[in-house]
């Protein structure tokens, strides 16, 4: 099945065509750029301006970073605050006039991944997280994913973990890779203790750099960096709807 896959993020929103049974993208990628913190109503024109870059008219998977309850977004810790509560299948379908989908951007690239990335054919306890922005968190049990784990969100020292944690939190604090490391480590152990993953999937936009400071992690868990680096969220968005369709 051919959709297209959008997803939301806090610097860009991208969009491709996606074939759904191999997860390839069927066309080069379409950014434009979100760092201003669109507002729900600007955000629908970004969304309909991809769609329109494609003359597509089909079904659109749309990931976005904040929990969903259905076709409505609960959170939004780094995007504007006016999409809590949004109701935003219908925003995004009245712009574009197609059918549209919505999921958890993380979910979104843990489907991918679980899919045909990474955590292929991986039994037992998989977690996915995305360090960008934020930091995302998916998780599966033998390909099934349990949505909305929101661990970025984990408190320390009265904050969310990916206020520290976050490839943002990286560059904001100014780290080396080497101290991120070990931040990164001490929440990692904590999510092991509580999780007990069999296998653990960095992505984001640092899982391509992760010789950088992979060695400074000691997991029990085995600890992978994701196949697809800037593609996932994209391709497991259109996994999603298309998933939606045929349910
Ligand atoms: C949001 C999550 C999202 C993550 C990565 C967090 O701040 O709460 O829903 O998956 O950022 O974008």
């Amino acid at each position: 099945m051919k959709v297209l896959g959008i997803d939301i993020g806090g610097s860009g929103v991208k969009g491709a065509l996606v074939d759904t049974e191999s997860g390839e993208l069927l066309t080069e990628r379409h950014r434009i750029d979100s760092e201003h913190k669109p507002s729900p109503k600007e955000m629908a024109k970004i969304v309909k301006t991809i769609a329109k870059h494609f003359d597509w008219l089909g079904p659109i998977g749309v990931g976005f970073p904040g929990v969903i309850y259905g076709s409505v977004i609960k959170t939004s810790a780094n995007l504007h605050e006016d999409f809590c509560d949004c109701d935003a299948v219908k925003l995004f379908s009245e712009a574009t006039g197609c059918p549209v989908s919505l999921v958890n951007d993380a979910d979104a690239a843990g489907l991918a991944e679980i899919r045909f990335g990474a955590g292929r054919d991986v039994p037992g306890k998989v977690l996915l997280l995305t360090l960008g922005t934020g930091v995302g968190s998916a998780l599966f049990h033998n390909g099934r994913l349990c949505p909305n784990m929101e661990l970025g969100h984990l408190p320390i020292d009265g904050k969310s973990a990916e206020y520290f944690v976050s490839s943002t939190a990286r560059k904001r604090r100014d780290l080396s890779w080497k101290k991120w490391g070990k931040e990164l480590n001490g929440y990692l152990q904590i999510l092991e203790e509580i999780l007990w993953p069999e296998l653990i999937i960095i992505g984001g936009g640092v899982s391509a750099k992760y010789e950088k400071y992979f060695k400074r992690l000691d997991t029990r868990a085995k600890l992978v960096p994701a196949a697809s680096l800037n593609t996932a969220g994209i391709v497991g968005a259109a996994l999603w709807a298309a998933e939606q369709k045929s349910s």
